[in-house]
């Protein structure tokens, strides 16, 4: 054992710890690896630049003498614009450092030792340690094997105050159908937040529901389809009441002011979004149909990444034999997941070497 790891066990300062944070392991964020020459494909971040927008704010507009002062602490100009863009106000809309900060604040302001979380299985990691975090019990419920929600959900989840799904969901790429979660907004007697990192690549989203429950939270992230996971940026929609004491929860500035701009910049540039998604999708099937005729199992993805089950099975083996060839997917270990790897869909080149690759090791 080394000092350090030594240190982690036996220091005298460890009592002092919530018991809590003490027992729990924390999250494992994607690699971000150092070498050079990887495809990276593990971390579901856009394979293109940020809006051309982006680059000119940055070089010719943003004035760095402005960075002495505070940013506005609830991104109002911004906040009012992605409210707008969904019929809702700016008293609808709560400003993050990337969704995470945004689930950050939910679980915080709805979850503690009486009040559970609900989640599915499998789904974003970060749930469960949130949970854990609050000291909540987190209830779990299985997908069914294709991946769809089960019939009893709502029987499952009843005893929790939130129900947190992303849609699609991740890892598994797919989409809930509307009415489905609509169904589950009206009867759910909790918050139900759906997590949609992924909709602009699904061509659906939940927004409208904010207006008819009280209940509903809908989260969103310029991370994936925006290209500016670096500058982290995430807002939630919601009723005025809910979005006032989630207000509560942040920090006092928790968006910087680059990013706010940045945000707003890329937000107000509909062509290339709509551009770079059309061109993601366009890769996202084509890759779909190659690892497909190559023995694979892929699931139906509305994502940025392919949920998908090598000829053999073995998604280990799989995610081992690709980073022998330089290119990195996500492997998660465990029930239901073992079998696959979580490919995030990168440029039509980078897709090419790595179907070659898959063809070499498969074909
Ligand atoms: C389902 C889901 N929600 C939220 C996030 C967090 O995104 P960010 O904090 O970058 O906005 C991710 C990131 O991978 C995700 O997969």
């Amino acid at each position: 054992m080394s000092t350090f790891e030594n240190s982690l066990e036996n220091s005298s300062a460890l009592k002092y710890l919530r018991p809590e944070i003490l027992a729990m392991a924390g999250y494992t964020p994607g690699e971000q690896p150092k070498i050079q020459g990887l495809i990276k494909l593990n971390t579901n971040e856009n394979p293109y630049p940020p809006s051309p927008a982006v680059y000119k704010l940055l070089k010719e507009d943003f004035d760095p003498s402005l960075l002495k002062l505070y940013p506005d602490p609830v991104a109002s100009e911004l906040c009012k614009e992605l409210g707008e863009s969904v019929g809702l106000g700016v008293e609808n809309v709560i400003a993050g450092n990337g969704s995470d900060d945004i689930l950050t604040m939910a679980f915080r302001c709805f979850c503690d030792k009486d009040r559970p979380v609900a989640c599915v299985y499998p789904t974003y990691s970060l749930y469960t340690v949130l949970a854990g975090l609050q000291n909540a019990e987190c209830i779990q419920v299985d997908l069914n094997s294709d991946f769809s929600l089960p019939e009893n959900l709502l029987e499952k989840i009843e005893k929790a105050n939130l129900f947190v799904i992303p849609n699609p969901n991740a890892p598994t790429s797919n989409l809930f159908d509307s009415k489905t979660l609509e169904k589950i907004c009206a009867s759910f007697k909790g918050i139900v937040m759906i997590d949609e990192a992924y909709a602009d690549f699904s061509g659906q989203t939940s927004a409208n529901l904010v207006k008819k429950y009280p209940n509903v939270i809908v989260s969103r992230t310029f991370s994936k389809s925006y290209s500016l996971a670096g500058a982290r940026f995430g807002y939630a929609m919601a009723q005025a009441p809910l979005i006032y004491n989630m207000m509560k929860m942040k920090d006092s500035y928790n968006v910087n002011m680059m990013t706010q701009k940045v945000a707003l910049a890329s937000f107000r540039d509909k062509e290339y979004l709509r551009k770079t998604v059309s061109l993601i999708i366009e890769t996202r099937e084509k890759l779909g149909a190659e690892l497909s005729s190559l023995g694979f199992k892929v699931e139906k993805s509305s994502a940025n990444f392919l949920f998908a089950a090598p000829p053999d099975r073995d998604g280990a083996r799989c995610a081992n034999l690709l980073r022998d060839e330089k290119i990195i997917v996500r492997y998660f270990p465990g029930r239901m997941t073992g079998e696959y790897v979580r490919i995030t869909i990168g440029t039509p080149e980078q897709t090419a070497t790595l179907i070659a690759v898959c063809r070499k090791i498969y074909g």
